[in-house]
């Protein structure tokens, strides 16, 4: 059967005491309710209806690129009404999956196999053993271990309270079941609610099995109420990416220390010292090496290339065999060749670099056109910006930099040129020569340092 999925995130989430609608909140840099909405397109459903509430436009905003209508909850009445303002915009009798926006790392595998238990006469309930099950829905079984309902804390007896079968409040029913069954929820109980829990008794009054699943992980089942369990669910979440990792043949010195915000494809025998955080999309090849502290984000790192610690690199390509670092800041648009060598201190901005080429000590390279071989010394900055618009620097294959040395852009040096030091180069510089601007250097004898007054 075909799905649809309603994602409850409606609520205020005022224990994150924030301006930020919860939902939005982040886990490893993604908001919350996007890791729901990507599970739920992991599933290939149909239609994914999201309630939103009282504030939640920014929501809207935020993720207006996914495909998903928005349904708007205007009192937040609880879950059952919640799910019921959705379900005029079902357009099909699909199977419908309840995900919650604050439970964010469910994962499609514990899904499927959930909706695996709709048909005609079964739903599917995603159940959980807690040790302490304090603050949950309990479900409730006969003397034949059939479900029979789902009774609130608030509303349980202390008999009731003691079971630690609790509900996580995800499901999955056939949708015209489901319809019917809400318009007949009531709001007597202990909190004057809507409550979604209601329709297990009327699925087994009804003759409906209520078939329960476990999660894989108890984890995917919590949801986020504070930023204390946002923090758990992270390092949770950055555990998992860092086993992962290593068991795909991934060195990570510190899983403890690992961070992956985004996406890696890494290739063999990688190894990654602490404290690195990977941002977007980042692929690593083969035998790279990513020292302590580094920052990358949305990078392509080819086979044998070195990255020493402290380095931060975004939107950039660097090739095979290239050493970087340490303290290097490679900007975007920048593309590194093969073997490149991009020192300490050194700032790449908006740069292709030909293969072999060095900038290895204090320099300022954007806008820039690098040569193969090209040595640039320490100290050298490409002027690309005259305050009102940015300019090409050009640098031929073989060209020596000297140190010092400022390229006011637009500006060529040809092939084998060399820049004598401390030049102010304002025009194009021959191939194969020198050029220098450097003033006449001199010493006079008859000169006296002034002293100090004892
Ligand atoms: C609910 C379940 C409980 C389960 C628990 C798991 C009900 C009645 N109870 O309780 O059995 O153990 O979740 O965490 O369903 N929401 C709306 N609109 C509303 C009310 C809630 O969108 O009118 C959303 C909230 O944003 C939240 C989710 O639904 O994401 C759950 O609501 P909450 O009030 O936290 O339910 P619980 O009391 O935790
Ligand atoms: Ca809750």
């Amino acid at each position: 059967m075909d799905l649809s999925v309603v994602i409850l995130a409606a609520g205020q989430g005022s224990r994150m005491r924030s301006q930020l609608p919860k939902v939005l909140h982040k886990l490893a840099n993604k908001p919350l309710l996007r890791h729901v909405i990507d599970v739920a397109e992991q599933l290939s459903a149909q239609e994914i209806h999201i309630v939103y509430g009282h504030g939640g436009e920014v929501v809207r905003e935020r993720l207006a690129a996914h495909n998903v209508s928005w349904v708007k909850q205007e009192q937040q009445l609880g879950t059952g009404h919640a799910v019921a303002q959705a379900v005029p915009h079902l357009t099909a009798n699909h199977t419908v999956l309840v995900l919650y926006g604050d439970v964010p790392l469910i994962t499609k595998e514990t899904l499927q196999q959930l909706i695996k238990q709709v048909s005609g006469s079964s739903m599917g309930l995603l159940t959980a053993e807690l040790a302490n099950p304090s603050g949950y829905g309990r479900i409730v079984r006969n003397s034949d271990n059939a479900v029979q309902c789902i009774t609130e804390e608030k509303d349980a007896s202390a008999e009731v309270r003691k079971i630690t079968e609790v509900n996580s409040g995800i499901l999955a029913v056939q949708g015209e079941q489901l319809k019917g069954w809400l318009t007949r929820l009531k709001n007597n109980n202990a909190q004057g609610e809507y409550y979604l829990t209601d329709i297990i008794a009327m699925a087994v009054s009804d003759g409906i099995e209520v078939k329960t699943s476990q999660a894989v992980a108890v984890e995917e089942v919590e949801g986020i109420n504070n930023r204390i369990q946002l923090a758990r669910l992270e390092r949770y979440y950055q555990q998992q990416q860092a086993e992962r990792l290593m068991a795909a043949g991934v060195t990570l010195k510190d899983p403890a220390r690992f961070d992956l915000r985004g996406t890696v494809e890494t290739g063999m025998d990688v190894t990654i010292d602490i404290n690195v955080i990977l941002n977007g999309e980042v692929v690593i090849g083969n035998s790279v090496e990513i020292g302590a502290n580094c920052v990358l984000t949305n990078v392509v790192v080819e086979d044998g290339t070195v990255i020493l610690p402290n380095s931060i690199i975004e939107d950039a390509v660097v090739g095979r065999e290239c050493t970087i670092g340490p303290f290097a800041r490679i900007r975007p648009d920048t593309k590194l060749a093969d073997r490149v060598k991009i020192g300490n201190f050194v700032e790449i901005k908006k740069a292709q670099v030909d293969e072999g080429a060095k900038i290895n000590h204090l320099s300022y390279v954007g806008d820039s056109i690098v040569g193969k071989d090209v040595n640039i010394g320490a100290g050298v900055i490409t002027c690309n910006y005259d305050g009102a618009s940015k300019h090409l620097t050009e640098i031929g294959d073989d060209a020596f930099i000297g140190s010092d040395s400022q390229l006011v852009a637009p500006v060529k040096i040809g092939a084998g040129a060399t820049i004598g030091a401390g030049s102010t180069i304002t025009g194009d510089a021959p191939a194969n020569q020198l050029t220098l601007t450097r003033s006449k250097q001199r010493s006079i004898d008859s000169w006296v340092r002034p002293q100090k007054n004892k």
